[in-house]
């Protein structure tokens, strides 16, 4: 008798789960991340440097050439701020195209094809960037 209950139960919260994981799971998630304004929505609530982060680590794929404290195939974060702070540059002019390389200039044919991604990112997007440049400096 006790068995027969046990696997009742089993059968029963499985069968539920089943049932859940087809029309909820499946059927929800493209539909709200496809959702334009819930896209728009937490970027209202992120700080700029939370927003930058996002985009560094993400879209932007900046995280495959830029480590926070060493070198990988782009300088390191903390490199790139220290320099940008001591010589008073802007890295936003410089990811929209408009200013010169200041850290490694030798290197700049490996960052140059990011630019054309960052020049069609908004202020608020490159604002975060820098944001999240800045937040590694030592
Ligand atoms: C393919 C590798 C690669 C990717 C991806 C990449 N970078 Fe770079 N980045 C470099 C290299 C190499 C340098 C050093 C050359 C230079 O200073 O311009 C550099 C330099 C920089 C600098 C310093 C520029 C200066 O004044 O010298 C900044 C700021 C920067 N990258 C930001 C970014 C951001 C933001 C992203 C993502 C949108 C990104 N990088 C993606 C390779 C990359």
């Amino acid at each position: 008798m006790k068995r027969v209950l046990i696997i009742a139960i089993a059968f029963l919260a499985f069968s539920c789960k089943k049932q859940e994981a087809i029309p909820a799971e499946k059927q929800a998630e493209p539909t709200t991340t496809e959702a334009a304004p819930s896209e728009g929505m937490p970027v209202e609530v992120q700080t700029p440097e939370q927003l930058g982060e996002s985009i560094f680590k993400g879209k932007g794929t900046c995280v495959s050439c830029h480590k926070t404290d060493s070198k990988l195939i782009g300088p390191s974060l903390q490199d790139i701020a220290k320099m940008y702070k001591e010589k008073n540059g802007n890295i936003i002019t410089f990811l929209k195209g408009e200013s010169k390389p200041i850290v490694d200039p030798a290197q700049y044919a490996l960052m140059q094809p990011n630019i054309v991604l960052t020049k069609t990112m908004t202020d608020e997007e490159l604002k975060g960037l820098e944001a999240y440049v800045y937040s590694n400096l030592k």
